[in-house]
């Protein structure tokens, strides 16, 4: 685990008379002022003005500056310095869950209504809320623009270039559906380069200059029911937090917070520390995903860009062509654990959206039961967005309350027992992942979710709770940032899709960045479907694809779904097994691989930043009976690029074992790895990915080094190795695997590879001892 809290305070004395300086011109505009600085987060100050603007400082250096703040009333917009009148100051110290803080609440009148604006200043965490509560409520708030706008400011942020020592401050932006993915967007915090998508589809955003110093900003409460709002405007350009723009009616007492966490080690770390805060506020558990069958096992896909969406074998119906899949799998020793059953099963209604989550007869004509049956495994079932002629509702016949919009041609459930019957029914079919698709969709099409303040929040809980009642885990599809940090409510929701849908050929793999966000709100990223082998003929997409190696990777790494969607006929089984033991147990690393902090800040930073890399390396580790192995996977890179453990991330696993690195194929090729021995990296390319293994000295006379079981992506994991016993110079691996799987685990000893095979009984476990060279 990340601490929450970053090293002792070392003021200069620079930093000193900046700090000085500032409280002089402060005093000078705005009478008083005060100035907060967690004490452990020794680069962080908040200055707070007597009329409700702040600063955020980062070294002294201001980063961020307020702008107006606003709340809409009464059919207008009262601003701060306008009509929105300051009536009272409260400043108190304070204690909660986090820790102690300190407070400062400003009460406004803004027209009828009376709200509060609250900063909280956390003293031992590099932690700012910003709180904003409509005391007695508001009517006719709906703003100009209810998708992109907010309906309140604050904070409200000045947007404008700011240079530290180090050159320009840059951003990335979650954005967008996919985890935030699909619009994510990187650069200079300007007002003409900041491009972001705002409004419904906002996320967090990262500020960050190289030096390691990080601002993440965004929501920290009610997520389905705020928004940012960018109004791009040169000079003036703000960038404002509040209630989504499409609200017309605030209840009283409704209440939203924003967060600005702070740390000085870079982007992954701050994400961990702002994430770790957030899980711990919400008391999001890893349960449902440390038992999510398909996140655990090997699968098959029928999503887009498998061969068999929408798609079936000649003369045969698709009941058929699933059991043909299995069976070729089955000559194959694939082991398939779970059936992802995409959108092309069920009725759909007006303009696409689902009628009726009911197997079509013409699908199956034996019913669905009767296929869960005879496949023998569980299912993982997609869904799209509720239509408005969709049977469940009450106005269309059915059993269920909905809000049914002939608008919008849509519909969404509000009723518990609807989602629990849902889910309930579905079991009868194996059901144990529910796929919801189209989120996107499903919340920015429909009114009533971006009019109503709860609306969104009912949604989702109602489904997660029936998950949770029926054992059944959520993946997210198409997901905008918010439903994401719902999720931190939401256990259930174990994975989201981290990129675009699969296409073959494509980069949809490209999921390293909106990794660190989904790692750090606590879900599994995951890849989607992959194809095997390179042609797969007759495909509806008329791709091929040339870079397998790397589709099982990513998906391996990912920690996520590792997902097959081939033809009969054309799987690579060698290839697949790479990701699994034999009967389908994922051999996964204990996160998901990321993208490392120089690929993003050369992105966004450009020539501003000069050791940063082109392309796409990633870092994750394995923890193993208390020994670390890192991974640096390079799918993809341009020029040269020369990695330490500090910026692969390793800080927690060089713990003052000497560490070695070699590439998976290169293992005669070993090197010291250290921040004074940094690895030099080079012609990685997509149709040949580099993974860089990162592994312990064992023993010193003999010199030993596991480097496990080359033939998979991950040869050193949890779920097949469970001990590691070192004695003096004698080493003893416990491991553990499926009665007649044979498995060859490599070591250097001396620098010689030896290669030492173990086949598993009936008890599953196996004890290599590797200076006797057996394994039973
Ligand atoms: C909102 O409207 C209701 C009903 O007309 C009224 O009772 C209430 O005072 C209004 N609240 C505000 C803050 O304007
Ligand atoms: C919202 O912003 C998008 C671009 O981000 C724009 O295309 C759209 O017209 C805007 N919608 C409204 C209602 O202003
Ligand atoms: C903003 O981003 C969009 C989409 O990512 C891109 O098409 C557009 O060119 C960008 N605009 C600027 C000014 O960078
Ligand atoms: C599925 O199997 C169960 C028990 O094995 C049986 O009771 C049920 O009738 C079968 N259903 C179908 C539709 O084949
Ligand atoms: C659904 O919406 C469409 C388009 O808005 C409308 O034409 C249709 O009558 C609606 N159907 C029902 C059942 O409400
Ligand atoms: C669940 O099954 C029952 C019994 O067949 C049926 O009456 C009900 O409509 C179903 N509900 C849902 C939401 O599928
Ligand atoms: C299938 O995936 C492609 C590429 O990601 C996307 O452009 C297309 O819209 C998707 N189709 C559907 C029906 O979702
Ligand atoms: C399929 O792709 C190939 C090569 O890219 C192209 O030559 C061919 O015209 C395409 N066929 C169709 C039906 O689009
Ligand atoms: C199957 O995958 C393995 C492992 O990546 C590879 O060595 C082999 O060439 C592939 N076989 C075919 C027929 O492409
Ligand atoms: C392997 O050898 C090359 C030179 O042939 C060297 O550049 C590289 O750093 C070595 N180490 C690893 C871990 O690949």
């Amino acid at each position: 685990m990340i601490p929450a809290t970053v090293g002792k305070k070392t003021m200069n004395l620079c930093l000193i008379l900046t700090v000085l300086l500032l409280l002089v011109i402060a005093v000078s505009q705005h009478d008083a002022v005060n100035t907060y600085s967690p004490s452990d987060a020794d680069n962080l100050d908040v200055i707070l003005f007597n009329d409700g603007s702040f600063k955020i400082n980062v070294r002294g250096q201001t980063w961020l500056t307020s702008a107006n703040m606003f709340f809409n009333s009464n059919g207008r917009t009262y601003a701060q310095w306008r009509d929105l009148i300051l009536s009272n100051i409260d400043k108190i110290n304070g204690y909660d869950t986090t820790g102690t803080y300190k407070q400062t609440t400003y009460t406004f009148e803004a027209g009828p209504s009376k709200v509060n604006a609250a900063v909280r200043v956390y003293d031992a965490h590099p932690i700012v809320y910003f709180t904003q509560t409509f005391e007695n409520g508001a009517n006719r708030t709906k703003a100009a623009s209810p998708i992109n706008k907010t309906i309140s400011g604050f904070p409200s942020f000045q947007v404008k270039g700011v240079t530290t020592a180090q050159g320009p401050l840059g951003y990335l932006a979650y954005c967008g559906y996919h985890t935030g993915d699909k619009s994510k967007a990187f650069g200079i915090f300007s007002p003409t380069e900041l491009n972001i998508t705002d409004g419904i589809e906002f996320g967090p955003i990262t500020l960050f200059d190289g030096s390691g110093d990080t601002l993440v900003i965004s929501s920290a409460s009610k997520f389905m029911s705020v928004n940012n709002w960018f109004n791009k405007d040169g000079d003036k350009s703000t960038l404002s937090y509040g209630i989504m723009g499409g609200v017309d009616n605030v209840p009283a007492g409704f209440s939203v917070d924003f967060i600005v966490y702070y740390s000085s080690q870079g982007i992954n770390q701050a994400y961990e520390g702002w994430g770790e805060h957030l899980r711990g506020l919400y008391g999001r558990s890893d349960e449902f995903i440390r038992n999510d069958l398909t996140l655990n096992y090997l699968g098959y896909e029928t999503d887009n860009g498998s061969y068999y969406y929408y798609v079936v074998e000649s003369g045969k119906t698709y009941q058929d062509t699933i059991l043909d899949v299995l069976d070729y799998a089955k000559q194959l020793l694939i082991p398939y654990r779970y059936i992802q059953y995409d959108s092309w099963w069920y009725f759909k209604g007006f303009g696409g959206g689902v009628k009726s989550w009911e197997a079509r007869p013409d699908i199956f004509p034996d019913g669905f039961q009767y296929v869960h049956n005879k496949t023998g495994l569980p299912s993982l079932g997609h869904n799209r967005w509720w239509s408005n002629d969709t049977v469940y509702a009450k106005q269309n016949g059915g059993q269920y309350n909905f809000i049914v919009e002939s608008t919008t041609g849509k519909a969404v459930p509000n009723d518990q027992k609807f989602w629990d019957d849902l889910l309930e029914n579905a079991t009868s079919w194996g059901l144990v992942t529910y796929e919801q698709d189209w989120l996107n969709v499903e919340f920015d099409k429909v009114d009533a979710l971006h009019s109503d303040v709860s609306l969104g929040d009912t949604w989702l809980t109602q489904m997660g709770k029936a998950a949770a009642k029926n054992g059944i885990t959520i993946e997210y599809c198409m997901s905008p940032s918010r439903h994401i940090m719902h999720a931190l409510q939401t256990n259930a929701v174990t994975q989201t899709h981290a990129s675009n849908d699969y296409i073959p050929g494509k980069d949809q793999w490209e999921i390293g960045v909106s990794s660190i966000f989904a790692y750090a709100m606590g879900i599994v990223p995951i890849k989607d479907a992959m194809w095997s082998s390179t042609i797969q003929p007759g495909n509806r997409y008329n791709k091929t694809e040339p870079n397998t190696e790397l589709q099982l990777a990513v998906s391996v790494l990912s920690t996520g779904a590792v997902a097959i969607g081939d033809r009969i006929g054309y799987s690579n089984a060698t290839l697949i097994m790479r990701c699994c033991n034999a009967e389908g147990l994922i051999l996964k690393p204990s996160k998901p691989a990321t993208a490392v902090d120089d690929q993003i800040y050369q992105t966004a930073l450009g020539g501003h930043y000069s050791n940063g890399v082109e392309g796409h390396v990633w870092t994750t580790y394995i923890e193993v009976g208390g020994l670390k192995f890192g991974i640096i996977f390079v799918p993809d890179i341009y020029g040269v690029y020369s990695i330490t453990p500090t910026k692969a991330g390793f800080r927690n696993i060089m713990t003052g074992k000497q560490m070695m690195v070699f590439e998976a194929r290169d293992m005669r090729n070993m090197s010291a790895f250290s921040d004074q021995a940094p690895l030099r990296i080079s012609g990685c390319i997509k149709s040949k990915p580099c993974t860089y293994h990162v592994t312990p000295v064992l023993t010193q006379n003999p010199s030993i080094l596991m480097l496990g079981e080359l033939t998979k992506v991950v040869p050193v994991s949890p779920q097949r190795v469970t001990k590691i016993d070192v004695t003096g110079n004698d080493v003893k691996v416990y491991l553990k695997g499926v009665p007649s799987e044979g498995v060859y685990f490599t070591f250097s000893i001396d620098s010689n590879i030896v290669t030492i095979s173990c086949t598993f009984g009936n008890s599953r476990t196996a004890v290599l001892d590797v200076t006797a060279k057996t394994c039973q």
